[in-house]
């Protein structure tokens, strides 16, 4: 399972500029949450591999007192970051997690959300992470499902009650895409930014390099990595999968 990505650091760059948009979906907000009171009581370290714009280690930071480190390739991201962590003791560093062959560590415990499923090697990022954290340490994974829909986002975070297919596929098309943001956001600013968000996430659903999942095929990757999983669930409107695993 390994594919060349054509999505790179200069483009995570660029949605680097709206990113924290989605900070302001219920979904994001509750899934960033769920993953920050998943820490261990006992982790007094922590690493989150592609950390992006800090927003799930300034999350951590609010609620405990812990040793943070973020890894992430893109300089934009990690401007963002820095500014949002500049009151903590946070370590951000740079690199490409495909290449670079120290992570540092061991740490007690090892976070990453949304980043699984644009590696070139999803194997090869479980077995590195599997070198990172320490023996009986713990790893929370969030990855998209395959056949993800971003408006089941839009409905959760709108809480609205019409069947599923309203929302489904946003991405058809141009037209249907304002139209459904329209429905969940109205004509606010967030509206606006939200389809620059989209533009985005549009790219991302059509990079045919990423490896959205099945349950079955994270399972058996987990278990190839030597990792043990504790439980696998859904969060992020019921779009994502949510793993925790340890180190045996
Ligand atoms: C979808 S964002 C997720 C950001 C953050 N974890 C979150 O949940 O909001 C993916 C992040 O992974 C980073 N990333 C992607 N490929 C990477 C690589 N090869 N090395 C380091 N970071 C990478 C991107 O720069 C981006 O910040």
């Amino acid at each position: 399972m390994e594919h060349e990505s054509t999505f790179n650091y200069a483009e995570w760059d660029v949605y680097a500029q709206c990113y924290d948009t989605l900070t302001r979906l219920r979904p994001y907000a509750e899934m960033i949450a769920e993953v920050a009171n998943l820490i261990p009581r006992g982790a007094k370290s922590v690493l989150d591999l592609g950390c992006g714009t800090g927003t799930l280690l300034a999350r951590i930071n609010s609620i405990r007192k812990l040793q943070l480190t973020g890894l992430d390739n893109s300089p934009q991201m990690l401007a963002i970051a820095a500014k949002k962590l500049s009151n903590s003791p946070a370590k951000l560093q740079r690199g490409d997690l495909e290449t670079m062959s120290d992570w540092g560590g061991p740490y007690d415990c090892v976070v990453s959300t949304n980043v699984l499923y644009t590696m070139n090697n999803p194997l090869l990022f479980l077995e590195h992470i599997r070198e990172t954290v320490k023996v009986g340490g713990t790893i929370i994974v969030v990855t998209p499902k395959i056949g993800y829909d971003n408006g089941l986002i839009l409905k959760a975070h709108c809480r609205d009650t019409r069947p599923d297919s309203f929302w489904h596929d946003p991405h058809r098309s141009p037209y249907r895409e304002r139209r459904l943001i329209k429905e969940a956001l109205g004509q606010s600013r967030l509206a606006k930014d939200m389809r620059t968000i989209a533009a985005h996430n549009r790219r991302i659903a059509g990079t045919g390099t990423f490896h959205f999942l099945t349950e079955q095929e994270l399972r058996t990757l987990v278990h190839s990595a030597g990792l043990q999983l504790m439980d696998i669930h859904t969060t992020y409107a019921d779009q994502n999968f949510l793993i925790v695993l340890t180190r045996e």
